[in-house]
């Protein structure tokens, strides 16, 4: 069982958007029961919310299931239980590496790293824009199964 955690600053946009995309991707693969996907947030500021409606409209709009959703905080604890933690951008990766208390590189990464363009995802709840936050996150995923895939030699 390979274990993802997707991670952001409020968990309530990017992180749960790619948790449902990357569920959506495995189940269509035939893949889903060999990982297992979490999302978590690196600020308490959101903490027991939902998903943010404008985030769920942009993956209804594109037949994505919804997942149930209620924000956490990552936990140093964490750290064992997952193989991956997968930031949005720069900033969740120092965050993350202080919650976490590491800064392994192969454990410790950005959703874009293993793509061809290597870069930040913008926090949607400030640029407004879900549609950009949308395709970037099928792409980070998409390149992000690939890379794993390569790795575990699972097709
Ligand atoms: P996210 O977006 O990190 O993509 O979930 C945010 C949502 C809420 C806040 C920050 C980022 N906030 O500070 O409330």
């Amino acid at each position: 069982m390979i274990k993802i955690m997707f991670v952001c600053l409020g968990n309530i946009c990017r992180s749960p958007m790619a948790e449902c995309v990357m569920k959506d991707m495995l189940k269509k693969r035939g893949l889903e029961e060999r990982f297992f996907v979490n999302s978590a947030a690196t600020s308490s500021e959101e903490e027991g919310h939902d998903i943010y409606y404008r985030a769920k409209c942009k993956l209804k709009e594109m037949g994505v299931d919804i997942v149930k959703h209620h924000a956490t905080l990552l936990q140093a604890e964490d750290f064992e239980k997952y193989d991956f933690f997968v930031g949005m951008e720069e900033r969740n990766i120092c965050d993350m590496q202080c919650i976490l208390g590491s800064s392994d590189k192969r454990k410790i990464f950005r959703l874009l790293d293993y793509s061809d363009n290597p870069r930040d995802i913008a926090d949607p709840w400030y640029t407004g824009n879900f549609d950009a936050t949308y395709r970037e996150i099928v792409e980070g995923c998409e390149s992000l199964l690939r890379y794993i895939t390569s790795l575990e030699n699972i097709s």
